[in-house]
């Protein structure tokens, strides 16, 4: 049976079964990290044969805010809005969105952060838009940008395992959707932005920790190749706003930030769960139409067994979301079924971190005292998400259906121990199927847990030595294989390793390939902390190196070498604990 407990190396043992015939191709994998259309898996779900034109032209983006149009349309037409007005706590009933204005913030506002990226190639906005006052009042909730009727999303959801009743957007607003120039349709949303009707006891805020983080992350993991919702900037302001960092009672006075963040869509498990436990099913079948309408267009609207297909397309997808996070070393850190999308991307940036030395038990929220949410548990935890959106679907689902719907549920363990095998091979520039691959794998893993070796720079320093590097045993520079070659059966790794890429093509072949899918640089704790702290005294300057470097995680850059980003993390780092109140 598949243990929850050693998720990550059971699950590359007992993969061990598969036959090749289910593992796809390495070019079926991974697109070439050079083409610019190449990241996430949006276009698996958003089929869009129109190629990106904003690099053809530049002269195509837009200049002025003033030419810059959202529509709430859609999302408003489409469903009952809440009747009452106002952002005061209440419980609502019979919609999907409430309309909410956000409350500004105090004080002057500062432009910390722009990802160039998102706001040109997204928004088809020329970046120099940002620098304007518009956009510091529009990008922070100030003033209603033109078309919006910003809303407030109810959702439920469960939470550590029991369902919460009622939660939704407390502090964000969805400004409204923007179709660009590929044809796509991406939702603006504000996090930060004030009291919605879902606040409940919360303040509507975030601070500036918390917002750093989630900016810098979400562009990180998109530079990745992770699913994700993507962020357009980052304002802070001067209003107070009061944290209990380590939830020990010792308040500290922060500061307000927004994030305007994208999303092709926000809905979530919990979008569908509260409709379902509320008993509002024809509200809940009309969501579940728009969003297979929107974003599931490959199923038909008349297709008796619509849901069923869209269970099956979420679970497969979830269970390749999951295994991404893994071989990249992140941990969610909140996989609650409101934190996760329906589209399979990450959403949600709280207690997240990208894992140092190789630990399966690795917990990034550090309240966490039952490691819940580890990083070898995601997957189940993932599972046990799905089995709730399937407990959501039952009452559109026929008899027959949801015994097909469990059998697809049964299928996630496969699925995600097929993708984990696939991932993790080309992390070990293993092209083909041998026997042993999984054992090669599950080896190296183990070796890493007993060493403590640093998981990201493990499977980089690998890409970066040849063979007869590896051979003559000199590991002088590259410090976490020295660290890993400390293990007894080190030797005997590299052996087996050695002679498995002996039998495949040139030697910088496996190189360039394993340097592709294997980062120099993630978003460690440190390196967010060390920006934190900058940027808490208005100084964005380590902020904007980080988005800079890890908007190219693959490539070894200069500046990011003199940080020390590559290098064996400084000691104060051992004693940070990453605070989790956001
Ligand atoms: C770019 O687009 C602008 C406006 O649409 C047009 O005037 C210009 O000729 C285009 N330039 C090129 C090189 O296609
Ligand atoms: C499952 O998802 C993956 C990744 O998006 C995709 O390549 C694959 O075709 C999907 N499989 C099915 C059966 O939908
Ligand atoms: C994600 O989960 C955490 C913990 O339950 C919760 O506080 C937070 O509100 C969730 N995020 C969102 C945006 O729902
Ligand atoms: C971290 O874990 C604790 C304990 O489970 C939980 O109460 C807290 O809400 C978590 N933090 C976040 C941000 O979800």
């Amino acid at each position: 049976m598949w243990s929850p407990d050693r998720a990550l190396v059971f699950a590359l043992v007992t993969a061990s079964h598969l036959t090749p015939g289910h593992v796809l191709g390495q070019d079926q994998l991974f697109c070439q990290r050079t083409d610019p259309d190449c990241h996430s898996h949006d276009s698996r779900l958003f089929t869009n044969s129109v190629k990106p034109q904003w690099n053809k032209n530049m002269t195509d983006l837009t200049h002025s805010l003033g030419q810059f149009r959202v529509s709430c349309n859609k999302l408003i037409e489409s469903f009952p809005i809440d009747e009452i007005d106002g952002n005061f706590v209440r419980s609502v009933r019979n919609c999907i969105f409430s309309k909410s204005i956000p409350t500004p913030l105090k004080g002057p506002l500062r432009l910390a952060a722009v990802s160039k990226d998102a706001i040109e190639k997204i928004l088809n906005l020329d970046v120099a838009v940002t620098q304007s006052e518009d956009f510091l009042l529009y990008a922070s909730g100030t003033k209603v940008l033109p078309g919006s009727v910003p809303i407030a999303h109810r959702y439920g959801g469960h939470q550590f395992g029991y369902w919460a009743g009622q939660l939704g957007d407390g502090r964000a607003h969805l400004l409204g959707q923007y179709l660009n120039r590929k044809g796509e349709t991406w939702e603006l949303q504000l996090k930060g932005s004030g009291k919605t009707p879902y606040s409940r006891s919360g303040d509507g805020r975030a601070v500036i920790r918390s917002s750093v983080r989630e900016f810098l992350c979400s562009e990180a993991m998109y530079f990745l190749g992770v699913p994700t919702s993507r962020a357009v900037s980052l304002i802070v302001s001067e209003e107070p706003v009061l944290r209990d960092p380590f939830y020990n009672g010792k308040l500290k006075t922060e500061r307000g930030a927004v994030v305007l963040r994208l999303a092709k869509s926000w809905f979530r498990i919990g979008s569908l769960e509260i409709l379902a436990e509320s008993g509002e099913i024809d509200l809940l079948r009309k969501l579940l139409n728009f969003i297979i309408k929107e974003h599931f267009s490959f199923i038909g609207p008349d297709d008796p067994e619509k849901y069923l297909v869209f269970y099956s397309r979420v679970v497969n997808e979830t269970a390749h979301l999951i295994a991404q996070w893994i071989s990249v070393g992140f941990a969610h850190g909140v996989c609650n079924t409101d934190n996760f999308s329906l589209l399979s991307i990450t959403i949600d940036y709280g207690p997240f971190g990208f894992m140092e030395s190789y630990d399966p038990n690795f917990v990034p929220n550090t309240s966490d005292d039952e490691g819940r949410y580890r990083i070898g548990n995601q997957a189940e935890v993932g599972l046990f998400n799905l089995e709730k959106l399937l407990v959501a679907l039952s009452p559109v689902l026929t008899q027959q259906q949801q015994k097909q719907a469990k059998i697809a549920l049964k299928g996630f363990v496969d699925i995600y121990q097929m993708r984990i095998h696939q991932l993790f091979k080309a992390k070990l520039g293993l092209l083909g199927e041998e026997e042993d691959d999984n054992y090669l794998i599950a080896f190296l893993l183990k070796m890493m847990e007993d060493t403590g070796s640093d998981f990201t720079m493990t499977f980089r320093q690998l890409s970066e030595v040849s063979a007869n590097q590896l051979r003559s045993r000199d590991f002088s520079d590259i410090w976490a294989i020295a660290d890993l070659s400390s293990h007894k059966l080190f030797s005997d790794w590299i052996n087996t390793y050695l002679m498995r890429i002996s039998r495949q093509q040139s030697d910088l072949d496996r190189q360039n390939r394993m340097k592709s899918v294997n980062p120099r640089y993630v978003l460690r704790n440190w390196m967010a902390e060390s920006a934190i702290r900058k940027a808490e005294m208005n100084d964005f300057s380590e902020v904007e190196q980080l988005l800079r470097v890890l908007s190219s995680p693959f490539v070894t850059q200069v500046a990011a070498e003199e940080a020390g980003y590559a290098a064996r993390p400084p000691r104060w780092a051992d004693s940070l604990k990453v605070s989790c109140s956001s």
